[in-house]
């Protein structure tokens, strides 16, 4: 029997999963492995039903103490979620483009290509890489008012960017996505303020925020519930490249239009039946419930009831919906204790980076997640 020791008190691996609500959290659940299975890769059958269904019903769970878990187990975990996915990351090539706002998140694991290295700070050697140097996101490049450098040394911070994992142009989503925290030192907090209403969180330093959408929905107005669920979403091409000249809301939902995103034949060459048309609304296929679920700053059109709206328009009716969603009662921020492996329900969450870092700061996580084969749906 394997046991985990905590100050005196050892605690004994339980015989099947174990599944704990978060407290004091709107959504997620601790998950306690069994004994039998020290790596998640090799849960049985049984309990990986069990954890498939919890990260349905919890959207975001959290397992402990994995810091040293294997590229090839972490692959294999994501993986198994989805019995469709071929095994090409949630990216396309053009996740690195010259151009993609995307281009300098993160760095493949050499052996297991789909786990992309992120964090911040040089760990050269780290998974074979020579001279890997990690930079976070920052706010301060893709806002379009950055916070004052005086706010920044007051703790001040920003959710850089609320959105879902996926490339939006050919591929379809990742039904999960797994985020290893390997190094993630715990040194300071850090505070977000809502500049429309003047509320204030205060969360451990780059933590992750996540959104439900299956609570955006439910908190819809019912003529919206009705709009949500008629209305298609519709994709820019190569949308992290279509809106690379132009900057986000200081909540980070969506663009500001100014009309600076790429024309479309400066785009990389692309093709219309790969342009990504997807319900406002997903169902999930555990609990049937409706999940409100857009990638605010990669829309391009909607198509509505009433007619579609174009970029301006369909940006502003984005944010009117998804903005009560990232209140502070509403989200859950998960703040990192070093080998914690949260999974999250990529097709049921928005998720969001918050945080910077000083000059010499460290912070090292492995991610993954898995184009699907198949594009989520609404089953009204
Ligand atoms: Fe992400």
């Amino acid at each position: 029997m394997s046991g985990t020791t905590t100050n005196t008190v050892t605690v004994s691996a339980p015989d099947v999963l174990q599944i704990t609500p978060l407290e004091n959290a709107p959504f997620g659940a601790r998950i306690i492995l069994p004994a039998y299975a020290q790596d998640p890769a090799d849960l049985n059958e049984d309990d990986f039903q069990r954890l498939y269904k919890a990260v349905h019903e919890y959207l975001v769970v959290v397992l402990p103490d994995l810091a040293e878990l294997k590229p090839s187990s972490q692959y294999q975990l994501t993986k198994r979620f989805d019995p469709t996915c071929e095994g090409a990351y949630g990216h396309s090539k053009e996740f690195r483009h010259e151009k993609s706002v995307l281009r300098r998140d993160g760095h493949s694991t050499p052996a297991q290509p789909q786990v992309q290295i992120l964090g911040q700070g040089r760990h050269d050697g780290h998974a074979g890489v020579p001279d890997l140097l990690l930079r976070h996101p920052t706010h301060m490049s893709f806002h379009h008012d950055p916070l004052s450098d005086d706010d920044m040394a007051n703790g001040y911070t920003r959710f850089y960017r609320w959105h879902i994992d996926s490339a939006l142009y050919g591929l379809a989503p990742p039904v999960v996505t797994t985020l290893l925290g390997i190094d993630c030192p715990v040194d300071k907090s850090q505070k977000i303020r809502y500049e429309d209403t003047g509320e204030e969180i205060t969360t451990a330093k780059a933590t992750t925020a996540f959104a439900s959408g299956a609570i955006a929905f439910d908190n819809l107005s019912d003529e919206d519930k009705e709009f949500a669920l008629n209305t298609t979403v519709v994709y820019a091409p190569h949308p992290y490249i279509f809106i690379s000249p132009a900057k986000a809301t200081s909540d980070g939902l969506t663009m500001v239009s100014e009309g600076k995103e790429l024309p479309l034949d400066e785009l990389p060459e692309w093709e219309q039946s790969k342009v990504k048309r997807l319900p406002l609304v997903w169902t999930n296929p555990v609990s049937g419930k409706h999940h409100m679920q857009v990638h605010g700053c990669c829309i391009w059109k909607l198509e509505t009831p009433n007619g579609t709206l174009e970029l301006e328009e369909a940006r502003n009716t984005i944010h009117r919906l998804m903005r009560p969603n990232i209140s502070p009662d509403r989200i859950y921020c998960h703040d990192w204790n070093q080998g914690d492996l949260v999974i999250f329900f990529n097709r049921g969450v928005w998720h969001s980076v918050t945080g910077q870092f000083e000059e010499g700061g460290h912070r090292l996580m492995h991610q993954c997640n898995i184009a699907s084969a198949v594009d989520p749906v609404c089953k009204k």
